[in-house]
Parts: C-alpha cells; sequence; structure tokens
C-alpha cells in the first residue's frame, strides 16, 4: 500500500503523536481541529517535545495544519484519514460522516479510540463505508511505545488489512497486532487488569507502596515505575475514568470487577486534586523540608505521607521462581499477582484472541513488560505453577494445560508479525559462545550477538564478545528496552575509586580497537 498523504483529525496528545511519527516516516500529513490556533499550537508542542517525538526536527514541514471548517478538502486528496478526536461518540459519528462524504474512493479511515467497541464506532455507516473502517490503536507516546493494536471489522478487505500492518511495521516501526473487537483490546485488558490486582492485593497485604512497587517492578521483569509509579504516571483521575467503563461493559462474572472496585483511598486522592504526577502528587509526592525536595509515599492505611524508603529486594535479574519461593510477604506477593494475572489472561483465549502468544508480544510492546503472562507461566514451568495454584474452574486453557502438563507448551514466539525477529530466530539459532555481558548466536552465515547486561551496559566482555564473533557477517540486536545504555560507567568508576587508571586505559583502549575492528 502506498500511503502518500494523510489527514489527521483532532491535533491533541494522539492526533499529534501520530502526526510526528507520520512525520518520521516522510508522509505528508495535515492535522485538523476546531480551529487552526489548536493545531499550530500541537504543531509547536510537537517541535518542543521532550523526549523528541520526532527523529529530525527540519522535517516540521510536512506537518501542514488547518481547521476542520475551512480546510475539509484536505481529505479529499488523503490515503488515509485518522479520527483522534475526544472520546465522545456523538463527536465521532459526525466526524465519519463528513469523511465519508469527502474522502477519495477506497481511503480507509482510522480511529484511534481506546474504549469504544468498532461495532458502534461503525453502526451508522454504510456496508461500503464499513469496508474501509477499522481502528488503529496506537499508544502515548506514539513514537516510543512499540504496540498498534488493529481491530479489523467483518467487512473489511483482508488484503487491505494487511498492507496496512506491513505499512505500520517497516514504515512506521511499529508491533502491528490485529485483534478482536472485545474492550481494552489486548494490552489494555491484560495491562489494567495486571495494575488493578497488584494494588488491590498491596492493600490486602498490608504492603507499602515501596514494597508493592519494588515486587511488581524489575524484579518481575516489569517496569520500575512498579504500579503505583505507574499510577502516579498515568493519572489517578484517568485510572478511574477508564475503570468505570470496564465495569460498565464487562460482564457481572468478570473477575476484572472484583479488581476494578473503588478504593475509598483513590477515590479521596482524586476528589482532593491528588491525581499523581500532572497534580498535586498522587501516591509519592515531591514535598519541601527544610527548602529540600524530598520524595514522599503515602501509606495506603493512614492516607499519610512520609519519607519514601527505599526498599532493596537484592534481586540482580530476573527470576520468577526464586522470586515467588521467597519466605516472606515479598514472595507471597509476587505469586499472588503472578498467578492472577496468568489465570486471568488464560481464562480470555479464545475469546479476545485465539492466539495467547499475541497477548504476551501486547504486554511487551505496550507495556515494555520483559515477559508475558504466559512467558511467565512458562518461566515459572507448568509443573511448579499447577503444584501451587488453587482452582481454575472454567478456564479452559488451564484445565487442559493440566492435562498435558507441556513444559513446551508455549511453541514459537512473535507470531503476529512476518518479519524475522531475535525472538524468531533464537530458539533456531546455536549459542556458540558466551561471557558474563553478551551472548554469541550463530544463525544461517552469520553471528548475532546480544548484550545481556543491565540497560545492556558495555563493559570490557561486551567488547570481547562483540570482537570475538567478527569471523562472520555480525549482527548486534537485543530486546531489552534499550538498545544500549553505552559505557557501563560504574564498572569505570569502580577502578577509579581504587586509583586503577591502567583497567580503565586499557578497557577505553580496547573499547577503541573494537569500535575501530567493527567498521
Ligand atoms: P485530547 O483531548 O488530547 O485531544 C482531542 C482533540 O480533539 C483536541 O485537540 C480537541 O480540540 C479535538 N476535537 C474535539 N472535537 C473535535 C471535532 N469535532 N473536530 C476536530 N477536532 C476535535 O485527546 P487524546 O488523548 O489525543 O485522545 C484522542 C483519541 O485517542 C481518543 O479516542 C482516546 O480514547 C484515544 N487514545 C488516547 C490515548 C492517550 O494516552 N491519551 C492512548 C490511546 C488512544
Amino acid at each position: 500500500m502506498k500511503i502518500k498523504k494523510v489527514v489527521i483529525i483532532g491535533s491533541g496528545t494522539m492526533g499529534s503523536g501520530i502526526a510526528a511519527h507520520l512525520c518520521n516516516a516522510n508522509v505528508p500529513v495535515t492535522l485538523l481541529d476546531l480551529k487552526t490556533e489548536i493545531s499550530e499550537k500541537a504543531r509547536d508542542r510537537i517541535h518542543n517535545s521532550r523526549p523528541p517525538l520526532l527523529i529530525d526536527k527540519t522535517k516540521i514541514e510536512n506537518i501542514k495544519v488547518g481547521n476542520i471548517n475551512d480546510d475539509f478538502g484536505v481529505v479529499k486528496e488523503a490515503d488515509w484519514v485518522v479520527e483522534a478526536v475526544v472520546e465522545r461518540i456523538d463527536i465521532k459519528h459526525n466526524i465519519y460522516e463528513k469523511i465519508f462524504k469527502n474522502r477519495k474512493q477506497g481511503a480507509i479511515v482510522f480511529s484511534n479510540t481506546s474504549s469504544i467497541p468498532i461495532k458502534i464506532l461503525f453502526e451508522k455507516l454504510s456496508k461500503d463505508e464499513k469496508k474501509d473502517f477499522c481502528i488503529t490503536h496506537f499508544f502515548n507516546p506514539v513514537r516510543y511505545m512499540g504496540l498498534l493494536e488493529i481491530v479489523k471489522n467483518e467487512n473489511n478487505d483482508l488484503d487491505k488489512i494487511n498492507s496496512l500492518k506491513k505499512f505500520c511495521e517497516i514504515e512506521l516501526g511499529k508491533g502491528a497486532i490485529v485483534c478482536n473487537d472485545t474492550l481494552g483490546f489486548l494490552g489494555n485488558r491484560i495491562g489494567v487488569y495486571a495494575m488493578q490486582v497488584a494494588m488491590t492485593e498491596a492493600f490486602k497485604m498490608k504492603l507499602s507502596v515501596e514494597e508493592a512497587d519494588a515486587v511488581f517492578g524489575r524484579p518481575m521483569g516489569i517496569p520500575k515505575t512498579g504500579v503505583f509509579g505507574l499510577y502516579d504516571l498515568i493519572g489517578i483521575d484517568l485510572m478511574a475514568d477508564v475503570l468505570k467503563s470496564f465495569i460498565k461493559e464487562l460482564s457481572k462474572n468478570d473477575p476484572f470487577q472484583i479488581v476494578a472496585k473503588e478504593i475509598p483511598l483513590v477515590k479521596k486522592l482524586v476528589e482532593t486534586g491528588y491525581t499523581g504526577r500532572k497534580g498535586k502528587g498522587g501516591f509519592y509526592r515531591m514535598n519541601k523540608e527544610n527548602n529540600q525536595k524530598i520524595l514522599q509515599a503515602i501509606n495506603l492505611d493512614s492516607g499519610e505521607y512520609s519519607s519514601s524508603k527505599k526498599i532493596d529486594l537484592g534481586i540482580e535479574t530476573v527470576n520468577l521462581n526464586s522470586l515467588i519461593n521467597r519466605k516472606d510477604k515479598y514472595g507471597e506477593y509476587a505469586w499472588v499477582v503472578i498467578s492472577k494475572i496468568i489465570k486471568y489472561a488464560s481464562s480470555l483465549v479464545p475469546g479476545i484472541t485465539n492466539k495467547f502468544n499475541d497477548i504476551d508480544e501486547a504486554m511487551r510492546l505496550g507495556f515494555n513488560w520483559a515477559m508475558g503472562p504466559f512467558e511467565m507461566l512458562k518461566s515459572i514451568g507448568v509443573k511448579n505453577f499447577f503444584d501451587r495454584v488453587d482452582n481454575f474452574k472454567d478456564n479452559k486453557f488451564l484445565e487442559d494445560l493440566s492435562k498435558t502438563k507441556d513444559e513446551n507448551f508455549y511453541g514459537e514466539r512473535q507470531l503476529y508479525t512476518d518479519i524475522e525477529t531475535l525472538g524468531k530466530i533464537k530458539p533456531k539459532a546455536v549459542k556458540v559462545d558466551k561471557n558474563k555481558s553478551a551472548d554469541i548466536y550463530r544463525f544461517n552465515d552469520f553471528n548475532i550477538v546480544e548484550f545481556t547486561t543491565k540497560a545492556c551496559a558495555l563493559d570490557y566482555d561486551s567488547m570481547d564478545a562483540l570482537k570475538n564473533a567478527t569471523d562472520k557477517p555480525l549482527i548486534i540486536i537485543n530486546e531489552s528496552m534499550q538498545f544500549s545504555a553505552g559505557v557501563n560507567l560504574s564498572y569505570t568508576m569502580n577502578f577509579a575509586e581504587k586509583g586503577d587508571m591502567r583497567s580503565i586505559e586499557k578497557f577505553i583502549k580496547y573499547f577503541q580497537e573494537t569500535c575501530k575492528h567493527l567498521k
């Protein structure tokens, strides 16, 4: 599919994010809003955004602006029209009427809705119009979040959907997962459930916010904002709205209902303006004491703030079994949360998707988890899981697995894409060497080096792996959140503290030699 021109209607957070990212892919975009001033402001925001939404700021000229009354004619020339206006169905329906009256024959129209089902969005369209309508659910910030959920409808032309998916994967660099028309699609349905379980169990088990975040974070392969930190980041008020729509739309016996119940402390925080980082604070807040800024955390019992305490579980790498088998409250909390997430995610197969694998990928790409629920199950071990788990009635996936106890149930990864990814290649590749900072694989006639250090920071061993792998054409790639944070500064600092300048020089020399060698 050749996408030569795109029009985006609604230039708020998502409209401007999508515009910027299309601009990164050299696709000319026009942003329309109620008034031209609004889309002009959006373009300024894109230009000044931090972290930057544009790869190359000089390309900003690729984004034109206008308003929906005077400039709607641009829709006639667009191959794609994206609707990213506020989440109100009446407004969206009016926009679609106008778009379909004006669009070029065959141009595709997308909504970026996060919660309105496609069957409601397209109810006023003719059968022919429905053919060219679907949902593309980008995540915020668009440039940085890997996941794009594409929700098709039964009238869509599959070839068109597939070429759209290809465009989004290859040109926009997204992990595009096609999913069913169910509430919250894949990412938010599981992701929001996971956050709610982590939160309600922390209240139940009387953990502090720092303790919960220390477990439901790096040790579980989840970003270090944890659950309460993430709540503050997203906005406690926004989460409350999201939960209301889940409660309203999901069936009364969906386990989501139990964890989505309103918590009095959370209600009070929203009512008093403690909506998170954008408000006066949230579960954490910065407070001034004696002219010094101090990070405070809320006591979940009393609602009082006090200085935040750092919790160190002494865990360097993700090992779910050692985490859930700890004989302390952290081990118990980890098990309860992980097992509930696994139970919930598996209960939704095949309802929300028949490829459980896609749920895992959605969690990686949309929530930056290192493992999705099914990989967590694989990592714990099928037998270990069933030895400990309580009932899983009406969960066909777990009932079947409990009979076969097949430790290799997982099969291949990243089934959603045709692109050859590291995740797909790794099981077929041969590990030829490893040291404490990197693994070297051989696949066909090339080598792959994957850094394995925290944040893929580089030290002497990383360089050694690279140098040793140059006997074949070499690919340097990994699946972490960062490609590499650069040189491991604490590694060099350790030498400096001991006054061992020789070792620093030796490392720098080896680093430079290796880079030259690679070149
Ligand atoms: P926003 O509130 O930042 O922006 C909405 C924009 O729509 C505003 O600039 C507003 O002036 C404009 N608008 C309202 N009525 C209009 C009309 N009749 N014609 C043209 N423009 C109009 O909203 P946001 O966050 O960008 O959300 C947009 C859509 O994306 C919603 O459907 C939302 O559910 C969805 N979404 C939001 C995400 C987020 O993190 N904010 C993530 C994924 C999806």
